[in-house]
């Protein structure tokens, strides 16, 4: 399996850049934020508790996400693997992703961090609220968001850094351009990962 992590702040394109990613390579897409928009739309009782968590811009309990993984991995388990989207977002949820791959044989290959500075995510952010909107694309949610990236989601790079998986790319320029430099970033990274014969 090719097991992506893709890493970034809010606004940095994950979402975006998961979506080409998932074409590229025949991948399951799993982002923890739009299961939980999904839980939210359907008025689930799990959706009402992640809305006021969400609308703050404040992280939804480890256990609720965990859960949600545990169930996607099981659906998608003999596919050829998945791009992680917005998960894992503390240590913690790192450390249980490891667990629950480990279940099925399986590794997180690479955790890729798209690197971009908060004026540029303001900026991409506060324009979505303007045009589309989600409920937490408001100046002062979106502050929180990355307050909150910073503080309790950062160190799982460090987590990833440890063990030689983390890669950052600039996540400034158009959405070809920082997609080309992933999918160079993916495929020298496996080339140099590659068994040796
Ligand atoms: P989540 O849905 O994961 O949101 P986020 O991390 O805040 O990030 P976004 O989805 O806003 O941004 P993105 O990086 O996907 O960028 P995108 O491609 O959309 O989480 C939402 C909430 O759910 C969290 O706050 C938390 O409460 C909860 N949650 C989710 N996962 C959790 C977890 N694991 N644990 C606990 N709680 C969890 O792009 C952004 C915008 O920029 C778009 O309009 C796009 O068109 C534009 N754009 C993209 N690329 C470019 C570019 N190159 N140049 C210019 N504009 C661009
Ligand atoms: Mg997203």
């Amino acid at each position: 399996m090719l097991n992506i992590v893709l890493f970034g702040p809010p606004g940095s394109g994950k979402g975006t850049q998961a979506e080409k990613l998932i074409k590229k390579y025949n991948l399951i897409h799993i982002s923890t934020g739009d299961l939980l928009r999904s839980e939210v739309a359907n008025k689930t009782s799990l959706g009402m508790e992640a809305k006021k968590i969400m609308d703050a811009g404040e992280l939804v309990p480890d256990e609720i996400v965990i859960g949600m993984i545990r169930k996607k991995l099981e659906e998608h388990k003999s596919g050829p693997g998945f791009v992680f989207d917005g998960f894992p977002r503390t240590v913690e949820q790192a450390r249980e992703l490891r667990k629950a791959l480990t279940d099925y044989d399986e590794r997180v290959t690479m955790e890729i961090s798209l690197e971009v500075p908060r004026e540029e995510l303001l900026k991409r952010l506060v324009k979505r609220g303007e045009e589309s909107g989600r409920s937490d694309d408001n100046e002062q949610t979106i502050n929180n968001r990355i307050d909150v990236y910073e503080r309790q989601t950062v160190p799982v790079t460090y987590y990833y850094e440890k063990m030689h998986k983390h890669v950052p790319v600039n996540g400034i320029g158009t959405i070809d351009q920082i997609f080309k430099r992933i999918v160079d970033a993916v495929e020298g990274f496996e080339k140099f990962h590659e068994p040796k014969a």
